[in-house]
This record gives C-alpha cells, sequence and structure tokens, in this order.
C-alpha cells in the first residue's frame, strides 16, 4: 500500500487527483515501515479545511488533507458568501468574477420575500446585501450567492493547483497524541482497506465541522452560549429540482400562510431548490416527514401546480454553541476552525464566512511563526483564538437573535392574517405588514457583522454589530475605499497582500529616506512594504483620508498581513516599536 492508493478517483464521477507532496520530502511512500509526515495535519475538506489549506499554501507551506467521505459535498448548503470571504479570496488570488459566474445572476437573487407562496401575495420584501451603492464605499465585493458544492469544487481547482495539499478521501481522523518531539502524531483509518495508520504533522487542524469528534478528542468543551436557554431548533430541508424562473426573482422566500409555514431557497431558479421546515419532535416525530408529505407541502407553498422532483430530504438539528477553546492546552500546535470551531443557526448566513475569516487569522500566524517573524509563537498563535473567539460569539448571538425575530414576525403576521387564505386588502394592515417586515432588514444586511468586527475590544465598546462604522480602530480590519495606484482603481485592501506588514503614511510622515524599512527582527527580516497617501496612491473620494485620520500632516497606519490595523502614530520610533512588541521583541 502507498499513500496514492489513498487519492480519490471516486468523486462524483470525477477525479479529484492533488499532486502529491514532492516524493519523499514530506511523506514516506509506505506507511507500514515509517510514519508518513505533514508539515499540516488538516483534518475534514469541507470548505474550511481546503480554504486553510490553499491559504497555508501561498506561504509555501505544504499540507495534507484528510477526508472521510469519498465524493465531495452533493447538498447545497450554504450559498451566501459574504464581503469578508470574497476579500479573503481577492487577496488570496481568487478569480471573483468566475466565482460569482457560478450562482444565479445578482437580478435573479435580489430579495428576500415574505409571502403567502411562492406565486402568492406578498407582505414585504428586503432587498439581499446593503444596496449595492452603499456596499461600494465600505467594500470592493459584494456579496455572492453560490451554492456550497461549486464553491466547494472551485476551492478543490485552486488546490490542485498549488501542488502542494496533498488530499485523501475516504480517511477518517481517530485521534492525535503529542510525540517526544512536540509533533502530533494522528491516528487515521482508511475507510476503503480498513488499516489504520499512523501519520506525524507539526500542526494540527481541526476542520471536520459542526459534529466534529476532533473536540472531544483535544478534551475542548463546546458549551452553549452564555445566558442563553438552549434552544435545539429541528429543521427539515427538502433539496428539489424544479423550474421556476418565471416566478417573481428571489433568493428566501418566507412561505407565510394558515396551511402551512417554510422557507423557500432559491439556489438557482431554473434548477435548485430547498424547501425547509422547522419541526418540534415533542410534538412531530421525524418520522412524520415522508416523501409524500413533504411533496404536498411544497406543492401547497409553491401555490400552483409546477412539476418538481424531490432529490433528498436531510433531517437535522442546531443550536447556538462556541467552542471554550480554538488551541487546545493540551495539544499547543492543535487548532478548531470553522463549524468545528462554532455551530450557528443557519439565520444570518455566518456559519461559513465565519469559518473563512478563522482560516484566514490563523495562516499568516502559522507562516509568521514558521519564518522566525516573531519572538513569542505561543502568544501568536494564541492571539487566534482570543480575536476570534469574540467573533463566534458575536455571530452565534446576532444569528439566534435573527431567528427569534424572523420567529416572531412571522406570528406577528399570521395573528393580523388570521384564517384568511387571501390576506388583508386594507391599506392600514398593509402598511403594517411591510413595516413590520422592514424592521427586520438588518438581519439580511448584516454588514458590520461581516466587515465591522474589531479584534481586541472589550465586549462592552462593543460598535453596532449591524451596521458598519468605518474608521481607523486598531484590531479593526483596514476599511476600504476605492484608490487610484499607478493607472489602475483598486481598493485599499489590495495594497496588502498578505507577505508582509505594511505603513500606509501621510507625505509627511518621518522622512521619506527612512521609508520603507525592513525589520531586523533577532535572525530574521520582517518585511514591511510602504505606500504613501498622495505620492504612491491617491484617495478617490477624499472619504477615507478623513475617517481614517490620514488628513493631519504626520500619520502612518501599521497593518497586519491579514489587513487588520495595529496600530496609528505620528513617529516613526513609536510605530517601529508597535511592531517590535507586537511580535514579542520587546516589552
Ligand atoms: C443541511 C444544512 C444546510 C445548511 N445551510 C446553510 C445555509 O443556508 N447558509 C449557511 O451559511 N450555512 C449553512 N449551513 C452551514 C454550512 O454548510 C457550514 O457552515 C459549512 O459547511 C462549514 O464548513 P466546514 O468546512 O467548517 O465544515 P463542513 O462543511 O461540515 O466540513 C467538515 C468535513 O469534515 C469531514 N469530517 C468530519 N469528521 C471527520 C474525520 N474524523 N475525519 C475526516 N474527515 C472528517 C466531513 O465529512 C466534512 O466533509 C448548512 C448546514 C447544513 C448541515
Ligand atoms: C450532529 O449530530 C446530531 C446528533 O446526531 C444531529 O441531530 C445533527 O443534525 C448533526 N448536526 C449537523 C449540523 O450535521
Amino acid at each position: 500500500m502507498t499513500t496514492t492508493s489513498f487519492y480519490d478517483s471516486t468523486g462524483k464521477g470525477k477525479a479529484i487527483l492533488l499532486p502529491s507532496a514532492a516524493p519523499g520530502a514530506h511523506q514516506s511512500a509506505n506507511p507500514f515501515f515509517s510514519t508518513p509526515e505533514t508539515p499540516v495535519l488538516i483534518v475534514g475538506g469541507g470548505p474550511i479545511g481546503v480554504i486553510s489549506a490553499i491559504l497555508l499554501a501561498r506561504y509555501r507551506i505544504r499540507s495534507t488533507i484528510i477526508e472521510k467521505h469519498m465524493s465531495g459535498l452533493d447538498l447545497p448548503k450554504a450559498h451566501v458568501i459574504g464581503s469578508r470571504t470574497l476579500e479573503i479570496l481577492r487577496q488570496a488570488g481568487f478569480d471573483i468574477d468566475r466565482l460569482r459566474s457560478l450562482g444565479p445572476k445578482p437580478e435573479d437573487s435580489d430579495f428576500v420575500r415574505f409571502v403567502t407562496s411562492l406565486i402568492g401575495f406578498e407582505f414585504g420584501k428586503i432587498p439581499l446585501g446593503s444596496g449595492s451603492t452603499e456596499a461600494d464605499d465600505f467594500t470592493p465585493e459584494s456579496l455572492a450567492n453560490v451554492p456550497q458544492p461549486r464553491l466547494e469544487d472551485y476551492l478543490y481547482e485552486v488546490a490542485a493547483q498549488t501542488g502542494l495539499i496533498t488530499l485523501w478521501r475516504g480517511v477518517e481522523w481517530r485521534s492525535s497524541s503529542v510525540d517526544n518531539d512536540g509533533l502530533e502524531e494522528s491516528v487515521l483509518f482508511n475507510r476503503r482497506t480498513l488499516n489504520t495508520i499512523r501519520m506525524r504533522s507539526k500542526y494540527l487542524l481541526a476542520c471536520d465541522g459542526a459534529n466534529a469528534s476532533s473536540r472531544t478528542k483535544l478534551d475542548i468543551p463546546f458549551p452553549d452560549l452564555p445566558g442563553q436557554p438552549v434552544i435545539k431548533t429541528h429543521y427539515v430541508t427538502v433539496y428539489f429540482e424544479a423550474d421556476m424562473s418565471h416566478i417573481r426573482s428571489g433568493i428566501l422566500f418566507f412561505i407565510i400562510s394558515p396551511s402551512g409555514l417554510g422557507t423557500f431557497i432559491s439556489y438557482d431558479r431554473a434548477s435548485t431548490w430547498a424547501f425547509v421546515m422547522i419541526y418540534y419532535p415533542a410534538k412531530t416525530p421525524a418520522s412524520f416527514f415522508t416523501d409524500d408529505y413533504c411533496w404536498s407541502a411544497i406543492a401547497t407553498a409553491i401555490g400552483k401546480p409546477i412539476p418538481f422532483k424531490i432529490l433528498s430530504k436531510t433531517i437535522w438539528s442546531t443550536h447556538p454553541r462556541v467552542a471554550e477553546q480554538y488551541r487546545s492546552p493540551a495539544h499547543p500546535n492543535a487548532f478548531l476552525l470553522g463549524d468545528a470551531a462554532h455551530a450557528f443557526p443557519p439565520t444570518g448566513g455566518l456559519g461559513l464566512n465565519t469559518g473563512f475569516a478563522d482560516a484566514h487569522n490563523l495562516a499568516w500566524k502559522i507562516s509568521a511563526v514558521e519564518k522566525g517573524w516573531t519572538k513569542d509563537a505561543g502568544g501568536l498563535l494564541d492571539s487566534y483564538q482570543s480575536e476570534r473567539i469574540p467573533v463566534a460569539l458575536a455571530n452565534a448571538q446576532q444569528s439566534y437573535a435573527n431567528q427569534l425575530a424572523v420567529a416572531e414576525l412571522v406570528e406577528f403576521i399570521l395573528d393580523t392574517i388570521g384564517e384568511e387564505e387571501s390576506p388583508v386588502r386594507d391599506s392600514q394592515s398593509l402598511d403594517k405588514l411591510e413595516k413590520a417586515v422592514l424592521e427586520n432588514k438588518d438581519y439580511f444586511q448584516a454588514m458590520g457583522l461581516h466587515i465591522g468586527h474589531i479584534y481586541g475590544q472589550e465586549p462592552d465598546d462593543a460598535l453596532p454589530v449591524v451596521e458598519y462604522v468605518p474608521g481607523c480602530f486598531p484590531g479593526g480590519r483596514l476599511p476600504h475605499a476605492w484608490i487610484q495606484v499607478g493607472d489602475e482603481t483598486r481598493s485599499t485592501l489590495d495594497l496588502v497582500d498578505g507577505h508582509c506588514f505594511l505603513v500606509l503614511a501621510t507625505r509627511g510622515f518621518a522622512s521619506a529616506e527612512l521609508l520603507p524599512f525592513e525589520c531586523n527582527l533577532g535572525p530574521h527580516k520582517v518585511p514591511v512594504k510602504t505606500f504613501r497617501l498622495g505620492v504612491d496612491f491617491f484617495d478617490l473620494k477624499g472619504k477615507w483620508s478623513k475617517f481614517m485620520n490620514m488628513d493631519a500632516d504626520e500619520a502612518a497606519i501599521l497593518v497586519r498581513p491579514d489587513q487588520h490595523i495595529v496600530c496609528q502614530t505620528e513617529y516613526l520610533e513609536s510605530l517601529v516599536e508597535k511592531l517590535y512588541s507586537y511580535l514579542g521583541f520587546s516589552g
């Protein structure tokens, strides 16, 4: 048996053959005689496992992904790809236009609608995203709508091109221990051959999803949100095929009628849909949702005879939880990411997006540690959890609040319409309903949750999470503005390529000869790139310079490789000092 025998050649009839690591470099050919090694072992080939591997590959770090399933995902699941996720992919060099083209056209998925049936009466509608003109001021990438399997296919394609990622399908991670050299030694089970093998890695990234066994094996508790009652929500998600391209456009349709409740998700109006029903096991057992029952529930919710075919049915449940640690106390180089680290209700579309930002936060830190940029590797790696756990808590709380708010809205509408199938005609009630719907608009336009989180902020100082307020906040993401660089229009975020720290300086900051500079820290140089406002780049609308306090004579902003701000200062000396102390070389 060689390691290559694990490669998948069955996934959806399509071979996913990633080039293996250079022979002998990190993988021994025969796992019977010696333990194969990989710098980073990634458990789980879902979107977060794969993006982690890709981001590490950008830093020339090899990894091996272990995925227990033989084939890829065939359920559409998540589909809203938020601005921050797109910014992360943009920085990693993805072709964002191509990614967008994998989903429906924006005008096909423009609204969240509250209706009696897909073709029936509309109580109100909310535009998706934060309205394109405003979004353009805040981010270079307004949100996209791409079904998860197409996103995953694209991620795998990019992963294959790196030449640094090995994928083992049909292999299950069972447990891990730390050996005498401080390496993780994982026990893996090959589901096809029923063999057990061991694999050593310096790092272990647990991206094994909501029901992760890694959490238990790494001894990390997964508690409910503090102060929240535990309400587990049970879902029946029915995927079906139908051509409903002639029906009104939209991405989500909340069906609210005395004859039934549910939500349609439109992945592609011409072919791919889901109908989601919430149920209460105490009242209705899951076995109640037979194919026949689901078929008639969907037919009623559509509201007119349209042929459709049920593809699959998933019965699942979730409630908001966030792991107590993301870095295992007993395994200092093992980390949780994505759904393995946090579970949110789907209201808000934050699950997948939070996971992408987890991977982005951790990847450059692992690279910085490996390059010797820091004297305090433990501290930098710890900051992954101290920065990301509060974000997960806020996102979990908001997703849960969304769920309650939508439930309240549905109840309010039901109360207002009573038993009438073709409801309300008086304009007063109509206005009231429309207003009630619009009151929920924040939940579908939560720009602040996607790009406004500030690392290191005390919870009491929290800015409004739904609304986004740009500014120069240490720990916050560098605010976007359209700038001119040479002949090109770009985003301020495009200045941060991920491979160095960045200084954005005013014309008067320090003397031009002092910049650019390199930080000679210990045995290694930490690359720092400098861009001067009004020399190397121009703020096209002039707003950014103001809210960033860059209209002063002498000011500079220090930015991390992941586009988050370290600090703003007036003097080069204090800027260098801040960088030194950030990387653990002083203080
Ligand atoms: C039915 C359903 C509908 C959803 N709808 C939405 C939605 O509309 N919007 C939204 O934002 N989110 C939605 N989600 C959540 C979203 O799909 C997740 O947030 C996202 O998939 C998380 O990615 P991940 O990589 O962290 O985990 P996953 O996608 O769960 O990937 C984990 C991977 O790890 C593998 N694995 C697990 N254990 C092991 C092991 N021991 N060894 C090897 N491999 C292992 C699994 O096979 C899986 O491939 C939905 C989830 C479900 C279940
Ligand atoms: C996790 O497992 C539980 C219990 O088996 C199940 O009810 C739930 O649907 C699973 N969650 C997900 C997101 O797969």
